[in-house]
């Protein structure tokens, strides 16, 4: 890290930008110094990525100044902030799908796309950079919506290091990777600093800062509530109180009782021999009401790929599902959701949102029939019910009429579980319903996901947080390489045990 004696890389001071009906950064100062970690904490929507935004010329600010490397500039344009050597990689990756990895990290370059040479330059270069990346094994030439979410970042960060890269902002990078993902991230990020590169980071996940961070500013409503306290030394409580301004408890929620788990009632649903080819091997397994069930896993261990099967998003290549003692119809949407089965999908921009409606009718969406007077809609009814269920999760801002788009990342989310709690399942399916979600909203989360199951919902959870899973489920199904490794209850496994069993199996 920077002697403190060295001027700054990097000064963005008094800081405001409104959207209409929201201050979202009012009087931020941030200051950031050559080869440092400098981490960006705050709840879901207190202004981390506008601040960020801005800093990456892809919002203007209403007021404020910014310094950069002892002068004062004007960040017009994502270009702009570009050629100065200020790299952003944006939670929601901004990548071109149908194009080539190569042609996605030389976009908008000089080393043009067009033209034979060029293009092999681009390969080779690309080529050179994913190996800098650890991820060698990435072809330049593939498509990159061919690629996981892990591989997607990966080319994200090429493209910002094929640039002359003094300050690289990463937004939530860790959120969709994997433990050993997280450790190549934080492997690359060492890389980075020890060159002299800044990195600002943003996570929810108060043990990363620790791992990497030299300082933490922590944003609180659109203000810096504290601007550069030391990372590693700051007591948590400390940090949890400064971004919520009260004290969070850590606990999960108390677990079902006993006779749920191991009697129980009748399974409301019950999958046998379900089994989809070149995803996951044959499984079996209940859902009792009252139960949460723990799918633990890495990526590309079929932990989603059952859940979307069991939503009938696709079609098994065997086995048979039954809900409430009936048989369910595969590979149907539709039957699924007739059947009362409720999905909250890890890839919520792309796969649960329309991003063009109102934050009502997302949440609304599969609810519609209850607001159905004849030929016309209740949009009273739709908006009291939708505030009803946000408040729930406590989502903001707080207007059923604002656009879904123009909500954090975190209260997205929170929208997408918002609309299962409306419609009322039967069987809940939660893919990383905590991703992206702050610490305080979390603890609200497990409260809300436990409630429910008290209910009579059962829930069957994935999450690559093995802490999540064991603190909220009753039974974890372990999964390797599409087969399951093992099944217990989750007061018989721990962390160690998990990570044995996801990685290598012992
Ligand atoms: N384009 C926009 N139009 C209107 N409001 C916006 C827009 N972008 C952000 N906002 C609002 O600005 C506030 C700050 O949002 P921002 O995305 O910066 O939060 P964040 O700290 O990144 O949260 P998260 O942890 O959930 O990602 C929120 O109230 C959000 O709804
Ligand atoms: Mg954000």
């Amino acid at each position: 890290m920077a002697t403190p004696s060295t001027p700054p890389l990097l000064t963005m001071s008094g800081i405001t930008k409104s959207f209409p009906g929201v201050r979202a950064l009012d009087g931020v100062d941030l200051d950031v110094a050559a080869g440092e970690v400098h981490c960006l904490l705050g709840q879901n929507g207190a202004g981390k990525s506008t601040l960020i935004k801005v800093l990456a010329g892809a919002h203007q600010p209403d007021e404020g100044e910014i310094v950069w490397r002892g002068e004062r500039v004007a960040l017009k344009s994502p270009v702009a902030a570009m050629n100065l050597g200020i790299a952003t990689i944006y939670q929601e990756l901004d990548l071109v799908r149908h194009l080539s990895v190569a042609e996605n990290v030389f976009l908008g370059h000089e080393v043009a796309t067009k033209g034979f040479v060029r293009r092999r330059e681009a390969r080779q270069r690309t080529a050179e950079l994913l190996k800098r990346l650890g991820h060698p094994e990435i072809e330049p030439g593939r498509i990159v919506g061919s690629l996981s979410a892990a591989g997607q970042q990966i080319v994200s960060m090429a493209r910002a290091l094929s640039h002359d890269v003094k300050l690289i902002v990463m937004d939530e990078p860790s959120a969709a990777l994997d433990p050993d993902e997280v450790d190549n991230l934080f492997r690359i990020v060492a890389d980075l600093t020890d060159q002299g590169v800044a990195v600002i980071y943003i996570s929810h996940r108060l043990e990363e800062i620790r791992r990497i961070g030299d300082r933490v500013t922590v944003l609180k409503d659109g203000r810096a509530a504290a601007s550069g306290l030391p990372a590693k030394d700051t007591p948590t409580p400390k940090v949890v109180s400064l971004m919520t301004g009260r004290n969070v408890e850590y606990a999960f929620p108390e677990k079902a009782p006993e006779d749920v788990v191991v009697r129980g009632g009748e399974p409301v649903l019950t999958a046998e021999g379900l089994a989809l080819d070149g995803e996951f091997a044959p499984v079996d397994f209940e859902l009792r009401p009252g139960e949460i069930v723990g799918l633990a896993g890495l990526v590309g261990s079929g932990r989603s790929e059952i859940l979307e099967t069991v939503f009938g998003a696709r079609k098994p290549t065997a086995g048979r599902i039954t809900v409430a003692g009936k048989p369910l119809r595969l590979g149907s949407v539709t039957a699924a959701v007739a059947a009362g089965l409720g999905l909250a999908p890890e890839e919520r921009k792309s796969q649960a949102l329309l991003m063009t409606e109102s934050v009502s009718r997302n949440v609304s969406i599969s609810s519609l029939s209850r607001f159905s007077r004849g030929s016309w809609l209740d949009r009273g009814g739709e908006r009291a019910a939708t505030r009803a269920a946000a408040r729930d999760l406590s989502l903001r801002p707080d207007n059923p009429d604002a656009l879904i788009r123009t909500l954090s990342g975190g209260n997205q989310q929170k929208a997408v579980l918002a609309r299962w709690l409306l419609r009322g399942c039967k069987v809940l399916l939660l893919d990383e319903p905590t991703r992206g979600v702050d610490v305080g909203a979390r603890a609200e989360l497990y409260a809300l996901i436990r409630r429910l199951a008290d209910e009579g919902v059962a829930v069957l959870l994935v999450s690559s947080e093995i802490p999540e899973v064991l603190g909220l489920a009753d039974r974890v199904i372990v999964l390797r390489e599409g087969r399951v490794v093992h099944t217990a209850p989750a007061h018989e496994l721990d962390e160690h045990r998990v990570l044995d069993l996801v990685m290598e199996g012992s």
